[in-house]
């Protein structure tokens, strides 16, 4: 049921309905406005969802993914984060930040920065990339890597900063990690290598271990796997069951599915839990918990998602931001 709590880590969640992250479209050179904090706080009123997991800042100036993303890639974002993670709580849900790297999808703000991903594929969120002569990446080095899993490091200990009581890594929707994980866009052939899934997977569960450790035990630490493509060639739900499997030993309390290249919708797929089949598939392998997102408009959609055991926790994205006061019913406060 949704209103049943759930132990995420070592986390107590009050019930099984999750904001999704969502880019807010708020924010400017990284900052939020206050139209970010409004945002969030006509959404999460009433403390209504187990967990809110707060949009896709970028770690990294090379990473932005579009002009008014939020930013947790210098220590003057803390005390923006601060204030928002406040409000939040005082809502009284859980909050988690999503960290990510846009990779070859980025925007860079300075045009000597490269463009860097796996190799020297391109691809945007969807598959192929839209424009048909992209620009190819840079294949990131194996010192580059490790720049980046610091720079991931450095922002989860932002996150901490600020308050958040975890942190989710963005592996999804086509950007960077995702550009590792598929075999589509990884073609490398040393260590992080596409032929193998140990070797598509070797970054994640470097950046996982690295933000256990300097985050401690107790905060949330999820990770947003794009577990399938649906795309010949790409990703299957056996890497998915297996790369989640790995995190799971890795340190991560919860894993969150939704879509690889395909991007965060299934075509040809409308129904409510359209990642089922990845989620169902990896909740039956795991012992940790699983965050199903994707097409629900409904509360009895994610009641029903939850009771065909499709995952533990229920994401809602779009319908929630059509309508700030979506799932009231479930508000506590
Ligand atoms: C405008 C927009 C912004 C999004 N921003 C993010 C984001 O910051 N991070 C992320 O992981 N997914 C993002 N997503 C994907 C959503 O979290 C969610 O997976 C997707 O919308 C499908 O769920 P829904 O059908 O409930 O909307 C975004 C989706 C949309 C439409």
């Amino acid at each position: 049921m949704i209103k049943d709590p759930i132990l995420v880590g070592k986390w107590s969640l009050k019930n099984r309905m999750v904001k999704a992250p969502i880019h807010s479209d708020t924010c400017w050179g990284g900052k939020m406005t206050e139209k970010t904090y409004t945002h969030y706080d006509e959404r999460t009123q009433g403390g209504r969802f187990g967990l809110v997991v707060v949009e896709h800042c970028y770690i990294r100036s090379d990473g932005i993914a579009s002009r008014t993303q939020m930013s947790i890639s210098d220590d003057s974002d803390i005390e923006y984060h601060k204030r928002l993670v406040d409000l939040i709580h005082r809502n009284g849900s859980t909050a988690i930040l999503q960290l990510n790297h846009a990779g070859c999808g980025a925007l860079r703000k300075d045009t000597s920065q490269d463009s860097i991903s796996a190799s020297d594929v391109s691809v945007t969120c969807g598959w192929p990339a839209s424009d048909p002569n992209p620009e190819r990446p840079k294949p990131l080095t194996v010192d580059g890597i490790k720049a980046l899993e610091e720079a991931y490091l450095k922002a989860a200990m932002r996150g901490m900063k600020a308050g958040y009581d975890g942190i989710d890594v963005h592996s999804a929707h086509g950007y960077l990690l995702n550009q590792f994980f598929s075999p589509l866009t990884n073609h490398r052939t040393d260590m992080y290598n596409g032929e193998t899934l140990a070797g598509r997977i070797r970054i994640h569960l470097e950046i996982i271990m690295g933000i256990r450790q300097v985050i401690g035990d107790k905060p949330l630490l999820a990770l947003r796997l794009g577990g399938c493509d649906y795309i010949k060639g790409g990703s299957t739900i056996d890497d998915a069951v297996f790369a989640s499997l790995s995190f799971e030993k890795a340190g991560v309390d919860l894993i969150d599915i939704s879509g690889g290249l395909c991007c965060f919708v299934r075509p040809g797929h409308p129904e409510p839990g359209y990642f089922g089949d990845v989620s169902e598939a990896v909740k039956k392998k795991v012992h940790i918990p699983v965050l199903l997102t994707g097409g629900v408009k409904t509360l009895s959609d994610a009641e029903d998602l939850l009771q065909a055991q499709k995952g533990d926790l229920i994401g809602v994205g779009r319908a929630i931001t059509a309508d700030p006061k979506w799932g009231i019913e479930l508000a506590t406060k």
